[in-house]
Order: structure tokens, then C-alpha cells, then sequence
């Protein structure tokens, strides 16, 4: 039963794994499968074209090679034995004209060595086949957001230069020309050329991994892989093996070489997000990395040499943290080289009317809706709030207003939303409340989902959520119903119905 559950992809798909606001923006992303196997990549074209990729097939490595010429990808599954081109020129030809697509490369069993050759000149991850979905979805679904924070460049106003408040295709722009964030885009400026580690430190929503992007789109690292492990979200058991990868038999389930995030950002940069949660041990390694460029994989003891170069963002005080002897000293100063501290909105207000007009003309772009401009008692409203969710929750009341607007102009209407929010805001300041970036990133899942359903919202948003939940506590439990039921809070009667009724309905 529970195998079914998983093998689900389409009740489960991908925006549902998240971790921003873009990641909502995968329509008509393009994926290239070079492969000669019909039944194969009759699977892989049904499989992505039902989440709304866009497909194309070549069976010969020569054909695909014109292709990838002439137009450009978003993900690339190459064969390694496929017709035409061996496996590592084909790849190398792939990767001279279009650097930044990531190319996950499909292997027989037993040719292990050959995929992590493919890997050290740049493939993004490798699958033996025959892989299951689950492998599939996950592997392509971090390549295409990786693909996504390497190609879609982050602008700011730079010296002096006029900020874009209109937003531009393919691009995503920091907005505001307060003196605060005039300080920043000068430290911007200054820092992304040098290949010196950056600490960003600010309020949650304050735009500090748009600033780490915007850094890595001004380095002179550019062209190199842009990679980014958010330190709090993942359990300390998985993370190190995450960053730096393992050997077959390291652990129990580590049953193929994987090459972890640090190998695979080399000559790259790697954005260490809520740095402030790496664990002792993570951080011990980390130094070593920034100090002597060298790791080992898990489980083994030969020395690997990288040149990454490091930002880490935290909304902790850092300084804090090693008071309290939670993080290392050492790699404190390693990783403050430079530091960016970003304004809170109501620092800024001045900043509101700009971000305002940015926003409304993405989204009315996004959702093709004619929304121009907001009435001037919303934008009286909008001033006066206190934004406890900074940018972020800005950016959510603008998205949903444009939604439930109908006319060209925003009204007071269209907020009220927001106004609940408000009252909820005044005392969820304290920093002990459930994290406002939690609640953001729900209510940026939800009306991403609200964007696909047509009738049945309520259906759509409490089965998805219901499902994801019952798939992480079976996974938290080892899949044990008991103790999964125990911390859900309800009967193991009443999980496994819910099971059952999951079940069903992946096979409507
Ligand atoms: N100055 C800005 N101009 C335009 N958009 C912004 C700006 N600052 C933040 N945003 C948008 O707000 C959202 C939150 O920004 P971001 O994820 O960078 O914040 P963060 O500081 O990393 O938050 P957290 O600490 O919760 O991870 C993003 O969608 C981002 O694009
Ligand atoms: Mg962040």
C-alpha cells in the first residue's frame, strides 16, 4: 500500500516540493531526453509532459547535438550509450553550448565509474537505470530549480544607476532606492567580483538569497554552478552527507557513490541558507573547506580538493550564536569577510510605492490579468502596515490581490486578506510566534495550487497537503502506522483510511 502511495507522481507533483516563490514558474520549461530506448522515453515524455513540461525526444546523439545548437534547454537526460557520439563527448559538446543546463546522465547498472567521470565534467547528477520515479522526480525537480537560479539573473540599481520597477522577462530585480538599500547594492557591487566568502544576515523575507543571487549573476563565477543547501531544512543526518556526498556502503541505504553538493559546485558557488543551523560537525568541515579546500566524502579517506566560494545568509545573530558557543568562532570571521545586512521594510517604507508597481506588474504578467496600478487608499494601507513579513509577505498580498481583482485597480477590497493578517501581525512580532516565513511560504503554496485548480480548490489544497503530511510522518516513523498515527494526533483507524482513501484516488 504504501509502495502505491508513493509510486503516485500525479497526485504529488512537483510544485508541492517548493522552496520559493519562482519555483511556481515551471510552465513550458523545456526538457530534451536523448535516449533510443522507445519504451523508456515514451515513459519519460508522458511523465513530464502530465507536469506541464514541454518534451522533446532525439534518439541519436548527433541529431540531439543540432538541436541543443539551435535552441535552448532547461534539462537535458542524455543515454550514455546511445547511438552516434560517445556518452563523454556527447556530453562535453553539450555543455560547450549550453554551460549552465543541467545534464543528468542515465547509466546501465554496473558503469558507476563512467557516470562520475560524466559528473567531474559537469554533469549535474547521474541515474542508473532502472530508476524509479521517486529518484527521477526528485533528481530532475532540484536540477530544473538549480537550472532556474543559474539562468535568471538578478538585477539590482547599480552604481547609481536606475532602479527597473517594471519587471523584466527572465530577469528578477531587487527593488528599492532607499539609502539603505543603496548601501546595499553598493556592497553588492563591491563584494561580486572578489571571490571572498559573504555573510547576509536580516529579518526573514528581507531578500537575502535574492542578494546572494544577485552577487553570484555579478561574480566572475557566472558561468559556474550556482548552488544553494538551506541549513535548517534538512535533518543533520542527511545534511552532511547531502553537502558532501558519500561511498557505496558508507552507511545502511547508501547503495551507490553520491556526489554531494560541494563536489558538484566546484569552481562554483555554494549558498549556505540559515547558516546560523549547521550543526558542529557541518560547520568543522566547512571551515576546512574554506580554509584548506578540502573534504572527504563520507566513508571515505581520499581527500578531494574544490574551490568553492561561500555565501551564507542567517536571520540568527550570529554573534549570538557563538557567544553561546552554538557556532564556531573561527568560522564566524572565515564567513563575515564581508558582510550585507539587509533593511526590514518598515525601515524602509519609502521603498513600499516601488515594490508596489514591481509587483503588480509581475503578476499581472504571470496570472494575464489587466491589473495596472492600486488605489490610493491601498497604497495609504500599505504604507502604514508594519510588515512583520517584510518583502515576502508583500510580494504574497500583491500576488493574491491581483488575483481577486477584477478591474485595472487594486482596491481596499482586494486586501482583506491582509487585514486579517494584520491583526494576527500585531502580536506575531515576537520572534517566538510560528515563523512568519512559514507562513509566507503557505500561503505562496496554496495560491500556487489555487492557480491550477478550477473548481475544487478546497479538495486540491487539503489533499495535497494532507497527502504530503502523511508522507513525511510515515517516512520521520521508518513507516511505522503506529507511531506515525501517535504523532499525527489521530487513531491508526483514521490513518490508514486516509491511506486507503490516498490510494484510491491515485488510480482515479
Ligand atoms: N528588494 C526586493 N525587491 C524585489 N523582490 C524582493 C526584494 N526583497 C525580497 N524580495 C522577494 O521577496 C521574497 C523573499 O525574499 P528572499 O527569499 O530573498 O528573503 P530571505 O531574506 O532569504 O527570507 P528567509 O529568511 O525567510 O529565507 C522573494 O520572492 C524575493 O524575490
Ligand atoms: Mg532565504
Amino acid at each position: 500500500m504504501w509502495k502505491a502511495l508513493l509510486a503516485k507522481e500525479r497526485f504529488f507533483p512537483f510544485f508541492f516540493q517548493q522552496s520559493s516563490t519562482e519555483d511556481f514558474r515551471n510552465i513550458m520549461e523545456k526538457i530534451l531526453i536523448i535516449d533510443d530506448d522507445e519504451g523508456l522515453t515514451h515513459f519519460l515524455n508522458r511523465f513530464f509532459s502530465r507536469k506541464g513540461y514541454k518534451v522533446q525526444v532525439c534518439t541519436d546523439s548527433l541529431s540531439a547535438l543540432d538541436l541543443i545548437a539551435r535552441e535552448p534547454f532547461d534539462l537535458i537526460l542524455l543515454d550514455y550509450k546511445v547511438p552516434g557520439l560517445n556518452g563523454l563527448d556527447t556530453l562535453k559538446r553539450i555543455k560547450k553550448s549550453q554551460v549552465k543546463t543541467p545534464v543528468i546522465i542515465m547509466t546501465a547498472y554496473g558503469t558507476t565509474e563512467t557516470a562520475i567521470e560524466a559528473m567531474k565534467i559537469g554533469a549535474y547528477e547521474y541515474l542508473p537505470k532502472p530508476f524509479d520515479r521517486k529518484d527521477l522526480s526528485k533528481i530532475s525537480y532540484d536540477a530544473l530549480v538549480i537550472n532556474r537560479q543559474m539562468k535568471e539573473v538578478v538585477r539590482f540599481p547599480q552604481s547609481g544607476g536606475e532602479p527597473s520597477p517594471t519587471a523584466a522577462r527572465g530577469a528578477l530585480s531587487i527593488i528599492g532606492s532607499s539609502k539603505k538599500m543603496q548601501n546595499v547594492y553598493k556592497l553588492i557591487g563591491q563584494v561580486a567580483e572578489k571571490n571572498v566568502s559573504v555573510l547576509i544576515g536580516g529579518e526573514s523575507g528581507t531578500g537575502k538569497e535574492l542578494v546572494a543571487r544577485a552577487i553570484y549573476h555579478h561574480s566572475v563565477r557566472k558561468d559556474r554552478p550556482f548552488m544553494a543547501i538551506n541549513c535548517a531544512a534538512i535533518p543533520d543526518s542527511l545534511f552532511e552527507s547531502e553537502l558532501f556526498g558519500y561511498e557505496r556502503g558508507a552507511f545502511t541505504g547508501a547503495d551507490r557513490v553520491y556526489i554531494g553538493k560541494i563536489e558538484r559546485c566546484d569552481g562554483g558557488t555554494l549558498f549556505l541558507d540559515e547558516v546560523g543551523d549547521m550543526s558542529p560537525s557541518a560547520q568543522a568541515k566547512i571551515l576546512r573547506v574554506l580554509q584548506e579546500e578540502a573534504f572527504e566524502r563520507l566513508g571515505s579517506a581520499e581527500t578531494i580538493r574544490v574551490n568553492v566560494r561561500i555565501i551564507a545568509a542567517t536571520n540568527k545573530n550570529l554573534e549570538e550564536e557563538v557567544k553561546n558557543g552554538r557556532f564556531r568562532e573561527d568560522l564566524y570571521w572565515r564567513l563575515k569577510i564581508i558582510s550585507i545586512d539587509m533593511p526590514e521594510l518598515r525601515e524602509r517604507a519609502e521603498d513600499i510605492p516601488e515594490l508596489v508597481k514591481y509587483f503588480v506588474s509581475r503578476f499581472s504578467k504571470e496570472y494575464s490579468k489587466p491589473v495596472q496600478h492600486v488605489s490610493d487608499g491601498v497604497m495609504e494601507r500599505l504604507q502604514a502596515y508594519s510588515w512583520p513579513g517584510n518583502v515576502r509577505e508583500l510580494e504574497n498580498c500583491i500576488r493574491r490581490a491581483v488575483l481577486l481583482c477584477s478591474g485595472e485597480i487594486i482596491v481596499e477590497e482586494n486586501l482583506i486578506a491582509m487585514e486579517r493578517e494584520s491583526e494576527n501581525c500585531v502580536q506575531g512580532q515576537g520572534k517566538e510566534h510560528l515563523p512568519e516565513n512559514l507562513i509566507q511560504k503557505l500561503d505562496e503554496l496554496i495560491t500556487g495550487i489555487m492557480k491550477i485548480a478550477n473548481q475544487d480548490a478546497h479538495a486540491k489544497v487539503m489533499d495535497t497537503v494532507e497527502e504530503a503530511l502523511i508522507k513525511k510522518t510515515l517516512e520521520n516513523c521508518g513507516n511505522n502506522q503506529v507511531q506515525a498515527a501517535k504523532m499525527l494526533g489521530i487513531s491508526r483507524n483514521t490513518l490508514r483510511s486516509r491511506i486507503k482513501k490516498l490510494n484510491e484516488k491515485s488510480y482515479d
